[in-house]
């Protein structure tokens, strides 16, 4: 086995359970003593067609970092992080030290909202985001999070830009050949990778759930009948939401992107208790010819981190998609 203690393995498996783009889990863990591991970047899991700067890793391993840090203070330890990575393609990304601390924090909460958290995709309400509940998500981090609700001059920018930003991503053979690696269409995959995506997690459910699950395989996202259904697909998600929240920061270097991903993750955690979606529509910012633009077009500084579709749920499911087991993803150094 991985030779971790009881907490250290709680907290890598919450960790574990942070979002990640085409769910790739990008994270490894190396063991360098009780308590002190250094977390990398896996390179089988990056994804250069659409984030060839692995700008998306890191976010994604920067949501992890917060999850270890929250469930963390859960058991009475402090994260202290040391960054090592020096450019987004050092797989070293920082050595992570757990201190114990007196006061544990064991709120339940804490541990709710990591295991509840999920990206929700379909049935939002046509209804605005309220501006107190905009201030609770964000925590009033104005100067980072930006909402835009979707009638507003920049919705609507960011409605059509992810419209098209689609349309101009699934007729990009080597995007589209990529995404078909990461969907894990029949059970038997779904158990024998324990990532990427499934029918359920792209919310394909009844009949068309069980129907994709048992006769879809990677070949049938070539086709341009499933381009042309996902192109519809967005369409739809985008003209019924409660608005966009932009996630920006001053830089790009690995440690802005770090923050970034951690910033993005504790809004995510507290959305639920506000029975508020999120989804990340990352297109525009995978597509050269948008991504370049996006922050002068919505009169924004610095630069788009995420671009986040959000609304109001009458009901909120819970989460479903895959994660590898903790000693999968763990070794010794
Ligand atoms: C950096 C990043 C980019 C993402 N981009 C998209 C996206 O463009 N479209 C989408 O539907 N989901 C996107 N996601 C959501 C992931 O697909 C999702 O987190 C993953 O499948 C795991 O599901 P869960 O968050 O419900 O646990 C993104 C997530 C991250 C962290």
């Amino acid at each position: 086995m991985t030779g971790l203690s009881r907490h250290e393995i709680e907290i890598l498996y919450m960790a574990s359970l942070s979002p990640s783009g085409h769910n790739t889990q990008p994270w490894g863990i190396r063991i360098i003593a009780p308590y002190t591991w250094i977390i990398t970047s896996d390179e089988q899991r990056w994804l250069p067609a659409v984030d060839p700067e692995q700008r998306e890793t890191l976010l994604s391993i920067g949501a992890f970092i917060e999850n270890v840090a929250v469930a963390a203070k859960y058991y009475g330890y402090e994260l202290s992080l040391t960054i090592l990575a020096k450019t987004s393609k050092d797989r070293d990304i920082g050595q992570v030290t757990l201190k114990k601390t007196n006061n544990p924090d064991p709120d339940p909460l804490l541990m709710n909202r990591i295991k509840r958290r999920r990206v929700v995709r379909k049935g939002y309400m046509a209804m605005e985001v309220g501006e107190k509940d905009v201030a609770y998500i964000t925590n009033k981090d104005f100067a980072r999070m930006h909402y835009f609700p979707p009638h507003s001059r920049q919705g609507r920018y960011l409605r059509e830009g992810t419209i098209e930003a689609t349309r101009q991503q699934t007729y990009r053979s080597s995007a589209q050949e990529e995404l078909a690696n990461w969907i894990r269409w029949s059970d038997d995959d779904a158990l024998r990778f324990r990532d990427g995506l499934t029918p359920e997690g792209m919310e394909i459910n009844g009949f068309a759930g069980w129907y994709v699950r048992n006769f879809y395989n990677r070949e049938d996202v070539l086709t341009k009948a499933f381009r042309e259904a996902t192109v519809r697909n967005v369409v739809q998600q985008v003209s019924t939401h409660g608005g966009w929240l932009i996630i920006t920061s001053d830089a790009s270097a690995v440690g802005d992107l770090l923050e970034t991903g951690r910033l993005f993750e504790r809004m995510f955690l507290r959305s639920r208790e506000k029975m508020i979606a999120v989804h990340p529509m990352t297109q525009i910012l995978e597509e050269p010819q948008w991504q370049n633009m996006i922050a002068t077009a919505l009169g924004l500084s610095g630069r788009v981190q995420f671009i986040l579709r959000i609304g109001y749920l009458e009901t909120y499911p819970d989460p479903i998609t895959l994660r590898r087991p903790v000693n999968w993803f763990v070794r010794r150094a």
